[in-house]
C-alpha cells in the first residue's frame, strides 16, 4: 500500500501528541501541518522534533494529500474541513462536539455527498460507540449519558451559578437534561456527549446528567444504553493528557487508531 499522505488541522496538545505516536509509521507521513498564522512558530517546534517533512501551512495544501485529520475545533471544521471534503478529499473529525450546533453535521454530509467521499467521526475520549451505533440498527429505547468530574473542572461554567463548586462535600448533580441543551451550556465538554448522540438516539432524546464529585480525580464518563439488542452499561475512567489536563489521552489514541486502521491490511 502506498504511503498515506495527512494534512493536520491543530497542533495543540491532541495534534502534537498525535504527531509523536506517528513520528515512525512508515505507511502514513504527515505532510501538511495546518494552524493559523499565530500558531506557525508553535507548531514548526513541534514538527522538528515529531514529523521534520511536514510544511506549516494555514490551509490544507489543494496537491499532495490523500487524507485530512481534524484536532483544531468547530473553526477549523467550517474553514478547512467542508472546503476539503467538497473537493473529493477524505476527513477525520475529533471535534465531535462542534456537531451539535445547528446544521454543521448536515453541511458535513452534503460536502461530503457532493466531494464523493466521506467524513468519519472518531470515538475519541468515549468507547462502546461500536455498540451503540450497531444497537441502533435493532431499534435503541434509552440512552443516558452521565459525565462526572471534580468540582474545580467545571470552574467557568454555568454550575458556578447556585452552587459553591469549592464548598462540594458530596456528588452533586449540575445539569440534566437533553444533551442538545447539554452542548450548548457547557460547550467545552460537548464531545462525548455528542459523540453518543449522534451513534444513538440524536441530541434531543440523549439523556445527560452532569455531575461534580468531590471523590473522584479523573473524568468517569458513563454511557447506559438499552433497545432490542439488549442493554449495557460502560463506565471510563480517562487519564488526562498532561500537555492539557481538559483532554483525554485516549482520544489521541483514538485518533492515531483512525490513521493507522486507514492503511492497515486487518483493520479493527
Ligand atoms: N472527540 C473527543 O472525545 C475529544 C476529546 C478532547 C478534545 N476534542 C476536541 O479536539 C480539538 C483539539 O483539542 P486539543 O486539546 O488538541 O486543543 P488545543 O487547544 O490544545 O489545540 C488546538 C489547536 O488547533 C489550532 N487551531 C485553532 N483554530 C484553528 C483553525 N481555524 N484552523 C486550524 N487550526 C486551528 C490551534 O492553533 C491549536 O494548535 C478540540 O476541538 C476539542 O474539543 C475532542
Amino acid at each position: 500500500m502506498p504511503v498515506l499522505r495527512i494534512a493536520l488541522l491543530g497542533c495543540g496538545a491532541i495534534g502534537s501528541a498525535a504527531l509523536e505516536l506517528l513520528r515512525d509509521d512508515a505507511a502514513l507521513s504527515v505532510a501538511a501541518i495546518v494552524v493559523p498564522v499565530d500558531a506557525f512558530e508553535a507548531a514548526r517546534a513541534v514538527a522538528e522534533r515529531f514529523a521534520p517533512g511536514a510544511q506549516i501551512v494555514s490551509s490544507v495544501p489543494v496537491q499532495g494529500i490523500d487524507l485530512v485529520i481534524e484536532a483544531a475545533g468547530h473553526a477549523a471544521i467550517e474553514a478547512h474541513v467542508l472546503p476539503a471534503l467538497q473537493r473529493g478529499m477524505p476527513c477525520i473529525v475529533a471535534s465531535v462536539g462542534a456537531l451539535s450546533a445547528q446544521g454543521l453535521a448536515e453541511q458535513l454530509e452534503a460536502a461530503a455527498k457532493a466531494g464523493n467521499t466521506q467524513v468519519q467521526l472518531i470515538a475519541g475520549a468515549i468507547g462502546a460507540i461500536d455498540a451503540l451505533a450497531a444497537a441502533r440498527v435493532g431499534g435503541l429505547d434509552s440512552v443516558r449519558y452521565t459525565g462526572r468530574k471534580p468540582p474545580h473542572a467545571w470552574k467557568g461554567t454555568p454550575a458556578e451559578q447556585g452552587c459553591d463548586l469549592a464548598g462540594l462535600k458530596g456528588e452533586t448533580v449540575i445539569f440534566e437534561g437533553s444533551a442538545r441543551k447539554a452542548a450548548s451550556l457547557y460547550p467545552k465538554n460537548a464531545n462525548v456527549a455528542a459523540t453518543v448522540s449522534l451513534a444513538g438516539l440524536g441530541l434531543d432524546r440523549t439523556h445527560v446528567r452532569l455531575i461534580a464529585d468531590p471523590a473522584v480525580t479523573d473524568n468517569v464518563h458513563t454511557v447506559e444504553a438499552e433497545g432490542a439488542f439488549g442493554s449495557f452499561e460502560l463506565t471510563m475512567r480517562n487519564k488526562p493528557l498532561a500537555a492539557n489536563p481538559k483532554t483525554s489521552a485516549l482520544t489521541v489514541y483514538s485518533a492515531v487508531r483512525a490513521l493507522r486502521n486507514r492503511v492497515a491490511a486487518l483493520s479493527i
